[in-house]
């Protein structure tokens, strides 16, 4: 059992792993949040954790909780579960309902619970998915008796990770329609403003970049209000006590499964705590609930590790891997592939792909994506974006798919499936289908709109063209792109009621389009992408196994751009390409860097040197013979590319069974007469390992503590190693 009940204290813990989550019941039925951290065991009692005797003037009080016994219980800074708004707390509200009388006044008591095992899935929404052998759920219930909103707090937790998601269906069981004004999908409260704020911030070609930067008193947040979760921030987040590192320190960290508008903020109050809270933003969102019906937020998944980011970051990997990736493809090796985009840009037809495959075949390449200029009359980014049929003055794609796969290679293809060129013929006969404002001037992102993805009739005219390709042609993948954020979010079928509904609804649009994909199209790998990692979340991942993480290859930055990546993301997730494009750095480092992703080629085939061919040969080699370790081990990160005095960035993968090891050193800065000491991590440390590379033959002990001098391994700017160890 992992979540207990104790009619004694009216407590609920909840007990993954290596960690318990205390919540309980409190007079009046106020939920509170008691606890969350290292295992403890069941039972405590957290009946001081009631009352903060601090800062008591000037916050108000609730005159029946203090006439039942309880004069120094304040909502204002009691730990509350799920904080609403306008009802004596000042913090940010996770929920705010505006009732049919025009004010936000909310207040939720408990009212009842359920504890089942398994986890149920969400309709409509991309969810995490785990069967009774593996995780547990809490239903707990509450009601706002103003108006009549049933709220449910959804919490299921994994017995073999640290690791909770949390989601919120707000229920309308009276007679009135309200609006949903603020739902989060989460809120924790924590006692102390001893931690550090970490989060993702980037832009186009600098994604997920890392900020961790002491907690201050007021609000600080990330967020996104472009309709996607975008380049500039991502929806993770994490707390971590003040000198956190790979391996020590503890840490909450948060990641929302959706791919809209979001915010993350972290509060601290005059009493010194922190109130975290994750979800849906709420600038521009206004959800009407008529009486009956039900309004349910994304998933947010929270971890918590006592053992630092490295711990962290497992945790997240292994709970992407089991549970959000869809099955089909966690556990499925890819096909190493070769895309055109950089090779060719839009300048290709049949004979050059053909040629670009049979170069392609000779290295051992096993996939030929054809990226962006297939369709319409498409030579450039200005037009055809919606007209999905065939360009077929350029292209052949018969001969084309039939010929590739005669070589015994497998095919992929490029589609932007929620844009709409204003040069299209699709435009032309529907120009009304895109995302705008009547009456006011449009705003173009690289010459085109959003098609209005939250229409019916505009996603049935999208899947129908995307079918008749990939029905009639023979295509193993698809790469979904998606270049430009909204602006003016208006839909043609939402009236003024209904205007702020337009963002979550396009969201729900699309994850009805994904899932209708998916499941015609099972055997179809799909990536995701937005100019590069625009879109890198874990609401995507429930739909396609692997993202595009960065339009920028250079392996420098990949390696910023990945580290970020992985705090959150496994590397089986990360679309990572060796390309010519900004290149400093040798052909080597490219290949050890893409490796720790999804791995494949952005050039063209037949510009290779025969010593390119050689080294791609022997990248293929190496592709095959890590990869089970790379992408179903575990991840330790040993030097950080952030960290200024060492100029490098240093990993390793170790598999499960801690057989195998794979440790790569980059170097981005001529290192003169230093020594480079590296200590492995997540080896066994009983057994003896054997590096081919070093002769070296160690045991995981003296590896992990007296570790390795790489010296005279690395020398060069922009250069890279991989050391394979295994147990001998
Ligand atoms: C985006 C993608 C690229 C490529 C182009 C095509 O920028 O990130 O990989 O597909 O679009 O237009």
């Amino acid at each position: 059992m992992s979540i207990i009940y104790n009619e004694q204290t009216k407590n609920f813990q909840l007990d993954a792993k290596n960690s318990s989550y205390v919540i309980g019941i409190f007079e009046g039925g106020y939920i509170l949040h008691l606890y969350y951290g290292a295992k403890i065991p069941a039972g405590e009692d957290f009946s001081g954790e009631y009352y903060r005797g601090y800062q008591a003037s000037f916050i108000p009080y609730n005159k029946a909780v203090r006439d039942a016994g309880y004069p120094a219980f304040y909502p204002g800074n009691a730990p509350m579960e799920y904080p609403t708004n306008g009802a004596g707390d000042y913090r940010t509200a996770a929920l705010a309902i505006l009732n049919a009388d025009g004010n936000t006044v909310t207040d939720i008591r408990y009212e009842s619970h359920k504890i089942y095992r398994g986890k149920p899935r969400i309709d409509g929404l991309p969810s995490l998915y785990a069967d009774e052998n593996s995780a547990e759920t809490l239903e707990l219930v509450a009601r706002d008796p103003y108006t009549n909103a049933v709220v449910t707090l959804y919490y299921t937790v994994f017995d073999e990770l640290d690791a909770i998601v949390r989601s919120v269906d707000i229920k309308n069981d009276g007679d009135k329609a309200f609006k949903v004004d603020t739902a989060a999908s989460l809120c924790l409260d924590i006692h102390s403003m001893d931690y550090d704020w970490i989060h993702l911030w980037g832009q186009h070609c600098q994604e997920r970049a890392l900020s961790m930067t002491p907690l201050e008193h007021g609000n600080q947040s990330i967020s996104s209000k472009r309709g996607a979760s975008g380049h500039f921030h991502n929806p993770f987040a994490a707390l971590a006590t003040h000198g956190t590192d790979e391996t020590h320190g503890e840490v909450y960290a948060v990641n929302l499964v959706y791919s809209g508008n979001f915010t993350i903020s972290a509060e601290v109050d005059a009493g010194c705590t922190t109130r975290l809270v994750a979800g849906i933003n709420d600038h521009d969102f206004l959800w009407e609930v008529k009486p009956g019906d039900s309004f349910r937020t994304p998933e947010c998944v929270l971890v918590y590790s006592g053992a630092g980011l490295g711990e962290m970051s497992r945790t997240f990997h292994r709970l992407y891997l089991d549970h959000l990736i869809p099955e089909k493809w966690a556990y499925t090796k890819r096909p190493l592939l070769i895309n055109s985009w950089e090779a060719a840009y839009f300048n290709f037809d049949t004979d050059k792909l053909i040629a670009f495959a049979e170069r392609a075949k000779e290295l051992g390449i096993e996939m030929l994506v054809m990226d962006d200029g297939w369709f319409g009359r498409r030579d450039n980014d200005t037009n055809s974006l919606g007209d999905w049929y065939i360009y077929e003055k350029k292209l052949d794609l018969k001969r084309l798919t039939d010929t590739v796969h005669a070589m015994g290679l497998k095919f992929g293809i490029w589609y932007e499936p929620e844009m709409i060129s204003p040069d299209s013929d699709l435009f032309r006969a529907h120009p009304d289908w895109h995302i705008h404002v009547p009456g006011r001037p449009e705003t173009e992102g690289r010459q085109q709109y959003i098609i209005d993805f939250s229409r019916k009739d505009v996603r049935d005219n999208i899947f129908e063209q995307m079918s008749s390709v990939l029905d009639n042609y023979d295509i193993d993948y698809v790469k979904w792109d998606f270049n430009r954020n909204m602006t003016e979010a208006g839909s043609a079928l939402l009236d003024a009621e209904h205007g702020l509904e337009f963002y979550h609804r396009y969201m729900l649009g699309l994850y009805e389009f994904l899932e209708k994909f998916v499941k015609k199209y099972p055997d179809l790998l799909l990536e995701s992408c937005s100019g590069g990692g625009g879109r890198f979340d874990a609401g995507w991942l429930a739909y396609s196994p692997q993202v595009w993480a960065s339009d920028n290859t250079n392996p420098i930055d990949r390696c910023r751009i990945q580290y970020g990546t992985s705090l959150c993301y496994p590397a089986s997730t990360m679309g990572a390409h060796v390309s010519h494009r900004d290149n400093i750095s040798d052909y080597n480092m490219r290949g050890c860097v893409a490796m720790a992703g999804t791995f494949g080629y952005e050039m063209d085939p037949r510009t290779f040197s025969e010593e390119e061919k050689a080294l791609v040969k022997q990248q293929v080699a190496n592709y095959h013979k890590y990869y089970d370790t790379i992408h179903y081990g575990d991840l330790y990160r040993i030097v950080s590319p952030y960290d200024g005095n060492q100029s490098r960035s240093i990993w390793s993968y170790v598999s499960r069974d801690k057989k195998q090891a794979l440790l790569t050193v980059a170097t981005f800065q001529r290192v003169f007469n230093q020594n480079l000491f590296v200590r492995m991590q997540g080896l066994d440390p009983e057994k003896t390992y054997f590096c081919e590379a070093l002769n070296l033959r160690a045991s995981g002990a003296r590896l992990m503590n007296a570790g390795i001098n790489l010296c005279d391994q690395l020398r060069q700017i922009g250069q890279a190693k991989e050391f394979f160890f295994e147990e001998v």
